[in-house]
């Protein structure tokens, strides 16, 4: 099997392809640029091209999910309108300057026929000055506008881009989670930043040097008309052929740039993918597939612009060559009715200043349509996301109200059903009361739903049967805002923002006081290490946390929500990455926080759990045993068997062992 070898093959030094044939003028070729591959490959397990084919390098075009709606060239132009609307006199001044500009563009042909048939053909010496003077002041004034309008148009720009991209932002804010779960990060990041740019461009562009473009050719239609109607004629003779160009290069345009597009989404979410699974790409020695799984993207999209390109190469000279013609038509017509006598040689030098006049700005229009066309590509995208229905949309929306609080926090889940597939149950027939201040324990198989019934308190899914209520108020009733100002969180997954540890732990409380967020802190048993790193509560945690452990995460991640004290503690595997012994600290510290809050915790050891109210053991998303430690191991059923297998007596005993170790002086 013979397979084309491209240098991005070689870019990480040795490799063995068994099955790639090289030539051996490539092979010499590349062996001055890379380390050559030419290695045998070892024995045994090969990584052949057809094995590698079996985990798919996908181009751009396999992901429904970068696609958007799409959208009328006038609709996005239309919806794109409405970002100009506070700014109508910044537009109106630099619309205005872009005419004056043009005004005075046009002073040079009319003094150019004076020079030549008045001043040189009659005479005329004592005008020339003054002509050439005017024409250099004409020139002045309307280079003086154009750098005005440039000013303007650049404040212009600026102001809608910043607009929009505050527009796109917060509406990512306020879109369900399940609107990420289906998207990737990548692509909403393109859209984000390289799609606003390119919608914002049509606006501006479009409507200022559109407009004075279009108006132009039609004053400039007129003066040729009135200068000589039968040039005029011979030079839109082009036009019709021009028509069928434009409307060509439209009615195709936005295909190819829409695909352009959707290549680039997609290479960026593989890129953002990759970046933060580096460690997974490193330990299983999967730099080489990723490189190709980026070529294949970054060729999609490499693909795609030279495709929109293509056209554009074959598009922009037809039309070039068109409006030649006119002028080729203009010289032969007008050159022999220069020398049959009607025409003197100044106006058809102006004629053909016009000519250009008329010429240039049509090309210009033909480069809007481009940008047009991307435009409402980019838009259909940008559109998509602030169309997107935010959590809760509806028209009841209005009637929710704040929940009263303070809030005791009772919370009663009554028949609950859940699916995030509506072809897959994943919790059904949820019945359970918790009364203020008691912990809830859910326990149970890995998958059978612990996470998503909590899930569903803060309303991060919306539940699809039964009902769920906090001190009797339906949560669907009240508001969002208000129904999570009253959950605190810590989630399965801990997760840290790019920032101090002083930011992160104040997320859960903006306005808290140094020693608040250090007690929160103590709580968490985070204090010490925190106050061992060099920088303290200044230290950077990286990106999602990285640099530090997943039990120093947890433990910021706790503090962060005990600093929120919210009247509900939801705690998913909260302490699952510490070692026993501070867990108990930290359970010490969150059976103290737990007094009067009603909590829900979620844990595999069963040793965290024990002294919990109430114990639900789920399976398969149904409750299938309840009661508290003692009652559930006299059952003797899956969660008697769980704690056999786990025996947490044992546990127990090993902590009462780890603190002697602990106390004991060393
Ligand atoms: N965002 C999601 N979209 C679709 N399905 C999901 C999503 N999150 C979880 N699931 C599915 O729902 C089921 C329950 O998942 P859940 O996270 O609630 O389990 P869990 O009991 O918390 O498990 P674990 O103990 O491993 O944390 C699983 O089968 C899972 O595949
Ligand atoms: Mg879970």
């Amino acid at each position: 099997m013979a397979t084309t070898l491209r240098p991005a093959d070689f870019v990480n030094g040795p490799v063995a392809v068994p099955g790639l044939r090289i030539s051996p003028r490539v092979a010499f070729k590349m062996a001055g640029r890379y380390t050559l591959p030419l290695v045998p490959a070892p024995p045994g397990r090969q990584v052949t091209q057809e094995s590698m084919s079996r985990h798919a390098i996908q181009g751009a075009h396999t992901d429904p999910t970068f696609t958007a709606k799409p959208r009328s060239t006038w609709e996005v132009v239309r919806r794109v309108a409405v970002f100009l609307r506070p700014y109508r006199w910044m537009a109106v001044g630099n619309m205005g300057c872009a005419l004056l500009s043009l005004g005075f563009t046009f002073v040079y042909p009319k003094l150019t026929q004076f020079v030549i048939d008045d001043v040189i053909g009659l005479g005329k010496a004592e005008y020339l000055t003054p002509v050439i003077l005017a024409m250099f002041a004409a020139f002045l004034l309307r280079d003086l506008f154009n750098s005005l309008r440039i000013r303007i148009n650049n404040h212009l720009e600026q102001n809608v881009i910043y607009d929009m991209r505050r527009a796109v932002y917060a509406k990512l804010q306020r879109l369900p989670i399940p609107y990420f779960d289906q998207r990737a990060s990548g692509d909403l990041m393109t859209r984000v930043i390289e799609d606003v740019n390119s919608v914002e461009r049509i606006l501006i562009d479009g409507t200022e040097q559109g407009s004075v473009a279009v108006l132009s050719v039609i004053v400039v239609l007129g003066i040729l008309l009135v200068i000589n109607p039968l040039l005029a004629l011979v030079a839109i003779a082009p036009l019709p052929l021009l028509a069928v160009g434009v409307l060509w290069y439209t009615l195709t345009a936005h295909r190819r740039y829409r695909a352009q597009r959707e290549a680039a989404s997609a290479m960026n979410a593989l890129l953002m993918d990759n970046l933060q699974g580096i460690r997974q790409v490193k330990s299983f020695v999967r730099e080489r597939h990723e490189d190709r799984r980026f070529a294949a993207r970054a060729d999609a999209l490499r693909h795609g612009t030279l495709r929109v390109m293509r056209a554009w190469a074959t598009y922009s000279p037809a039309m070039s060559l068109a409006a030649g013609c006119g002028m080729v038509l203009v010289l032969w017509v007008g050159g022999n009715q220069v020398l049959q006598g009607p025409l003197t040689v100044g106006e058809l030098i102006a004629f053909l200043f016009y000519l250009f006049l008329f010429y240039e700005p049509i090309s210009r229009l033909h480069g809007l349509n481009q940008m047009l066309q991307a435009a409402r590509a980019a838009g259909e995208r940008v559109f998509d996301i602030l169309d997107a229905d935010i959590e809760r949309a509806g028209a009841d929306q209005a009637a929710r109200l704040p929940i009263t609080t303070p809030v005791r926090g009772e919370v009663r889940y009554e028949k609950v059903r859940f699916a995030y597939d509506p072809n897959r149950t994943v919790l059904e027939d949820i019945s359970l009361e918790a009364r203020p201040g008691e912990m809830v324990a859910l326990v149970g198989p890995t998958g059978s739903g612990k996470s998503t019934l909590v899930s569903l308190l803060p309303a991060f899914y919306e539940y699809s049967g039964g009902s769920i209520t906090i001190d009797g108020h339906n949560i669907r009733a009240v508001t969002l805002e208000s129904l999570r100002d009253q959950i605190s969180i810590v989630s399965q997954e801990p997760f840290l923002f790019n920032g101090t540890l002083r930011e992160n732990i104040l997320f859960g409380r903006l306005d808290a006081t140094e020693e608040e967020m250090m007690d929160a802190a103590r709580a968490a048993n985070c204090h010490d290490f925190i106050t061992r790193l060099d920088h303290g509560y200044d230290s950077r945690v990286g990106e999602r946390g990285v640099k530090l452990s997943v039990g120093e995460k947890q433990r910021v991640s706790i503090a962060r929500a005990i600093l929120k004290n919210a009247p509900i503690l939801i705690l998913d595997e909260a302490t699952a990455s510490v070692d026993t012994a501070t867990e108990k600290l930290i359970q010490e510290a969150l059976e103290r926080l737990m007094v009067g809050r009603t909590s829900f915790v979620i844990a595999h050891r069963l040793s965290t759990i024990r002294k919990a109210d109430q114990i639900l053991v789920i399976r398969h998303g149904r409750i299938v045993e309840r009661g508290n430690h003692e009652s559930l191991l006299a059952l003797n059923g899956l969660y008697a068997r769980l704690a056999r297998i786990q025996n947490t007596t044992f546990i127990e005993e090993g902590f009462e062992h780890l603190d002697e170790l602990v106390d004991r002086p060393s």
